[in-house]
């Protein structure tokens, strides 16, 4: 497993080609989930909606009509630079914060909805992460988890596997200049529980799970789920 600085550092790394290489390598179908993500929450207008590890602030953009306070966390600080230059030239203006997930600097109950999208999966610790969005969300408040998965369908699960062991790895470095954070990606997607083995990690942290909706097939999964009231 490796450790906080060392994630850190990687996502530091890649920070100037995250997004091209996002768009590439999903076909552009990352924009269609986070914002699939931003619809699928009954949420007011004046919700207030953390997002961690917003890394380019992509999933916390996609709540463009949103007039609620939104709170984008995430400790590399060249992910939220270029978040904040992406919300500037959109003329939205969230709260930026540099913090670990892990310990986050707020008060208990003061989110109506805490997302989070492909990054539980990088937390060194992702049920003490769960833990911590439980506490800083109100009673009845939302959590949305994103997260790659393996397709339940044999067939499309061995093109996704075949994609993931042999292509992503090359094309990632191709793209980024930087070879090992993809080779990373694909081992962790891989390690990380799928489906129903994360709905039960999200209900350990107290959470009621309310749906799992995987996508394209399964290649990702939408997880709702609520804190009870
Ligand atoms: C794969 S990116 C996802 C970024 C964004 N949510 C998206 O949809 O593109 C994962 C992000 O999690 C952040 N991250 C990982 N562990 C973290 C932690 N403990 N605290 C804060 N951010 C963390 C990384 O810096 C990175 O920006």
């Amino acid at each position: 497993m490796r450790r906080a600085w060392e994630i850190r550092e990687m996502f530091d790394t890649i920070a100037a080609r995250y997004d091209r290489a996002n768009r590439w390598l999903s076909l552009g179908l990352d924009l269609r989930w986070r914002r699939l993500m931003a619809c699928s929450l009954p949420l007011d207008a004046d919700a207030t909606i953390l997002d961690v590890c917003t890394g380019s602030g992509d999933s916390l953009l996609s709540f463009w009509q949103s007039l609620g306070l939104r709170v984008g966390l995430d400790f590399s600080r060249r992910m939220l630079t270029l978040a904040r230059r992406k919300a500037r030239r959109r003329g939205a203006a969230p709260v930026w914060v540099e913090a670990d997930a892990l310990h986050l600097p707020f008060r208990a109950g003061v989110f109506d909805a805490v997302t989070i999208a492909f990054g539980l999966r990088n937390l060194v610790d992702p049920l003490a992460g769960l833990w911590e969005f439980f506490r800083v969300l109100r009673p009845g408040g939302w959590l949305a988890v994103l997260e790659f998965t393996l397709p339940r369908w044999q067939p499309w699960r061995w093109a996704f596997g075949f994609y993931l062991n042999r292509l992503l790895p090359v094309l990632g470095g191709w793209l980024t200049g930087h070879r090992a954070p993809y080779e990373y990606l694909r081992q962790s997607i891989q390690a990380f529980p799928h489906y129903e083995a994360l709905q039960a990690w999200i209900a350990q942290a107290g959470f009621q799970p309310m749906a799992l909706r995987p996508l394209t097939g399964g290649v990702a999964t939408l997880y709702l789920a609520r804190k009870p009231v």
